[in-house]
């Protein structure tokens, strides 16, 4: 079969994986109203092209934290890529490190960081942090990504708790035996705590606050980007806070049910941040289109993730690849149907705000 689109790896995917693993990756919280409105608020956006503007030659590269990307979509972090595919993480870090994106690496790899920085030495990757109860586990997190050059910080501050995913619970699901969330190898005893996702269940703080931004960066110098924020006041915050960067997410729909599809808050928060530190949005992209228009609403980037897991599931670290060079072709394509050059040349007047 020719795989023409995202949605031919989703097909693939759902066939084949096992229906509890397809189910962990699809899930969404509660309705899934939120997950499914990551998709349907990209198709209700229309764009306005421009014309006669000479498109024979086009450049989608771009920058993020300073390092220059080939196209302006990355890979959101995800967790149990090994799940989907026998090497995992691994293969996705040389998949990226091919196309020369960016990899925001979970801290719930099923490889551990060592052994994807060492599948892919020249890859460019963020690590994707939680803050636990135990801060020493967080710490000694940072201590290992930063001597092995990962690049930012992602700390993720929408899990105060797990969100409510009703296949998860009626699969009962549960890492299989041979896999292991490896960045934990021997951290936890046998303590009798019900598992959750790998762990046990009581490991995330849900105490977290701002103060904790402080307190990580009293223990790194790597930049760090918030994941998460939904509203034009905790952007500010953000700012104020003194972090590098903010990831515009609701996590693809997976925690509170109800929030806002992310691309219809990306517009505020582009607007009270004001160009001080760069904003990125993930959920529901599924397009080149749609990478535009996160573009053009004012995100210097995109990450995408359970496509990620589609192109694992399909070929390894070649899926991931085809998933990519297909997202980088149907954007560099409604780019120059859009009449830009460049990802510089992507502004907001492409939208088209009477329809919104
Ligand atoms: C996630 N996401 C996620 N986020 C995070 O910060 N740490 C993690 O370990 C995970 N794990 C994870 C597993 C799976 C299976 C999914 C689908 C998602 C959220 C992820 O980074 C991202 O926000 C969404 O996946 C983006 O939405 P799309 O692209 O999947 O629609």
């Amino acid at each position: 079969m020719a795989m023409v689109c995202l949605t031919d790896f989703e097909e693939y995917a759902k066939e084949h994986l096992s229906k509890a693993t397809w189910d962990y990756y699809a899930a969404g919280a509660d309705e899934c109203c939120t997950r499914d409105d990551n998709i349907r608020a990209y198709k209700r956006i229309r764009l306005r092209p421009r014309i006669l503007r000479d498109v024979s030659v086009s450049d989608t590269r771009t920058t993020v934290q300073g390092t220059e990307i080939s196209f302006p979509v990355g890979i959101a972090p995800t967790a149990f890529h090994c799940l989907a595919w026998h090497e995992g993480e691994m293969a996705t870090a040389r998949a990226t490190e091919t196309l020369n994106t960016c990899y925001i690496t979970s801290t719930y790899s099923t490889c551990s960081v060592e052994e994807i920085a060492e599948a892919a030495p020249n890859g460019y990757r963020w690590f994707q942090l939680y803050v636990y109860r135990d801060r020493k586990l967080s710490e000694q997190l940072v201590r290992r990504v930063e001597s092995l050059g990962f690049k930012a910080l992602v700390l993720t501050v929408d899990v105060p708790y797990t969100g409510k995913r009703r296949d998860d619970i009626r699969n009962q699901f549960k890492l299989p035996p041979h896999l292991k969330v490896k960045n934990f190898d021997g951290v936890f005893l046998e303590t009798g705590v019900p598992e959750e996702y790998g762990i046990p269940a009581n490991t995330l703080d849900p105490s977290i606050s701002w103060k904790d931004v402080y307190w990580l960066q009293s223990i790194t110098r790597l930049p760090i980007i918030i994941k998460g924020i939904l509203t034009k006041e905790d952007a500010e915050l953000a700012v104020e806070h003194g972090v590098q960067g903010i990831i515009v997410s609701n996590h693809g729909g997976r925690q509170l049910d109800g929030g806002p599809a992310s691309i219809d808050a990306l517009a505020e928060i582009v607007d009270m941040v004001q160009g001080r530190i760069e904003v990125y949005v993930d959920g529901g992209i599924r397009t080149g289109s749609d990478v535009l228009k996160a573009l053009a609403l004012g995100a210097k980037c995109v990450f995408i993730g359970r496509p990620a897991v589609w192109g694992l599931a399909y070929k390894g670290e070649e899926g991931v690849r085809e998933v990519l060079q297909i997202l980088n072709d149907e954007f560099r394509l409604s780019m120059a149907l859009a009449g830009c050059r460049n990802v510089a040349e992507i502004n907001r007047n492409l939208i088209q705000f009477s329809k919104l």
